[in-house]
């Protein structure tokens, strides 16, 4: 009896565990997702660039109040990196004037291929 007692005891402590661990993880990514508005977290190397390129290149244009999407904050830039890759890289239609140099397009891939985050 006792020893089932405490082998009910030890299970207990592993599912509790597994569950624990299970909720981090999930916390983890969303918070991964948030980073670009948390002043304590750094952008990485990749965001770096791509962010810089797009304030180069595209604020102009795509600012508060300008044309839609605006792009005129480092969490707009990853929340939009899906429609920043679509139309710099794969229909090139970005900037109108005529497409990024492969460079540029370059710079895009690489962030989008790390996993598009703000601390990539
Ligand atoms: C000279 C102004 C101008 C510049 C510079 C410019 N855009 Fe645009 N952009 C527009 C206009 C106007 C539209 C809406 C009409 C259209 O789709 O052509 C648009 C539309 C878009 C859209 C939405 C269209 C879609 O299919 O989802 C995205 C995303 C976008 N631009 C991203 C960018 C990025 C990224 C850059 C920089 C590399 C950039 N734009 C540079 C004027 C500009």
């Amino acid at each position: 009896m006792k020893i089932l007692k405490s082998s009910l005891a030890i299970s207990l402590c592993i599912a509790t565990f597994l569950f624990v661990s299970c909720k981090n993880d999930k916390e983890d990514i969303i918070y991964s997702n948030q980073d670009c508005s948390d002043s304590t977290k750094t952008p990485g190397a990749k965001f770096q660039l791509v962010d810089s390129l797009v304030q180069k290149k595209c604020v102009s244009c795509h600012s508060d109040g300008g044309t839609s999407p605006n792009l005129d904050s480092k969490c707009n830039v990853v929340n939009y990196w899906q429609s920043i890759n679509k139309v710099c890289v794969t229909n090139q239609t970005m900037p109108p004037s005529g497409p990024l140099s492969s460079n540029d397009q370059q710079l895009i891939t690489n962030w989008v291929n790390d996993g598009h985050l703000f601390t990539h």
